[in-house]
């Protein structure tokens, strides 16, 4: 007997594309953008870049930027190319995510540390990185250096911090919040505040606590979906987060409401050097069962609501709305 697919999901959230449909023209123009500033010689990373070229992403973060700097008029012409040199800090710490995780999958494709090494990723994320800074410094504005290159060493501590929790059971739902405001909120806020800085100085405060707190919302619903979403629907794989022993929010929820059988099969997942498949799905059907993956959507939501009235000072534009709806977008997505 063939199964038969699930009915497609219904939303009345918007979509990525409905977002980003004011800024469409300056947005198309970032991947060119990227890959002039990372073009090389060496036959390696020249291999690389023809690969990761080939990985289409979200741009979200371009999306986020480009919008901020349009709440308040015209922005000036650098706002894409500080798209591109956002996206490409993206890019390089999603490039070493992938090797410190293991991953074997990205956006559908191969991981660089799969289809090349480990070594490689790490050498092809040192690249893009330099490469970004290096295009901050030609554009030679101290404050949009000042807030990437602060937003990329955040990033970097959040992984390091990431990595340092090794008795993963222990980790606090306050080191959680420590690690999401690190790895992936820092650079939501500095791509709003960059973005501010391209043509809406004025707000440059409300922006970058918007960011933030949309980068906060954004982790939780990635966390969301390593346990609700298929491979298939993300391009990554799902589960990773336990397969390598991460804990996050709706673990950390489920945690105290655990019977003791439950417990022990959850700490057998912690303590095997290689979970198994089936393992895996065990603790995923127990989060679901005790209320971590409802816990983790509230705290989301939280999250996006308390982006939404970081704007309030900001006048209705279209791109205000359109930033406003990208909270939506984010709780929803499913990839
Ligand atoms: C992935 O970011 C890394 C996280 C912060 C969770 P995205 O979900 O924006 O990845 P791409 O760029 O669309 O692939
Ligand atoms: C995101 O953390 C960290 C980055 C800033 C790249 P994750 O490890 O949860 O990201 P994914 O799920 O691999 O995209
Ligand atoms: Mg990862
Ligand atoms: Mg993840």
């Amino acid at each position: 007997m063939t199964a038969v697919p699930p009915p497609p999901r219904m939303s009345l959230a918007p979509a990525l594309l409905d977002i980003q449909a004011c800024i469409r023209s300056q947005l198309d123009r970032v991947p060119a953008e990227m890959w002039r500033i990372v073009r090389a010689d060496a036959p390696i990373i020249e291999s690389v870049n023809a690969h990761l070229t080939g990985m289409k992403g979200k741009m979200f973060r371009p999306t986020v930027l480009l919008l901020a700097s349009r709440v308040d008029g015209a922005p000036d012409e650098r706002g894409v190319r500080m798209a591109a040199v956002t996206e490409l800090i993206h890019l390089a710490s999603v490039v070493h995510d992938d090797s410190v995780d293991h991953s074997p999958l990205r956006r559908g494709m191969p991981t660089i540390n799969a289809l090349f090494s480990h070594q490689v990723a790490v050498i092809a994320g040192d690249y893009l990185y330099s490469r970004a800074l290096a295009e901050l410094v030609a554009v030679g504005d101290l404050e949009l250096l000042r807030v990437l290159t602060g937003a990329s060493n955040a990033m970097t501590l959040g992984e390091l911090r990431q990595l340092a929790s090794y008795d993963a059971l222990q980790f606090s739902e306050q080191d959680y919040w420590m690690l999401v405001q690190a790895k992936t909120a820092s650079l939501l806020g500095a791509a709003a505040e960059a973005g501010a800085l391209c043509g809406a100085p004025r707000f440059r405060r409300q922006l970058a606590r918007f960011g933030h707190l949309l980068g906060m919302a954004f982790q939780v619903a990635d966390d969301l979906l390593d346990y609700t979403e298929s491979e298939s629907v993300t391009g990554k794989p799902s589960g990773n987060d336990l397969k390598e022993h991460k804990v996050t929010l709706p673990l950390i929820a489920a945690l105290p409401r655990l019977s003791q059988a439950q417990r022990a099969r959850v700490e057998a997942v912690f303590a095997a050097s290689v979970p198994a498949e089936d393992q895996i799905a065990d603790v995923v059907a127990i989060v679901h069962e005790c209320g971590g993956i409802d816990v983790a959507r509230r705290k989301g939501e939280e999250f996006a609501a308390e982006a939404e009235s970081a704007l309030v000072d900001v006048p209705a534009s279209e791109a205000r709305q359109a930033l406003i709806d990208a909270l939506a977008y984010v709780m929803d997505r499913r990839s």
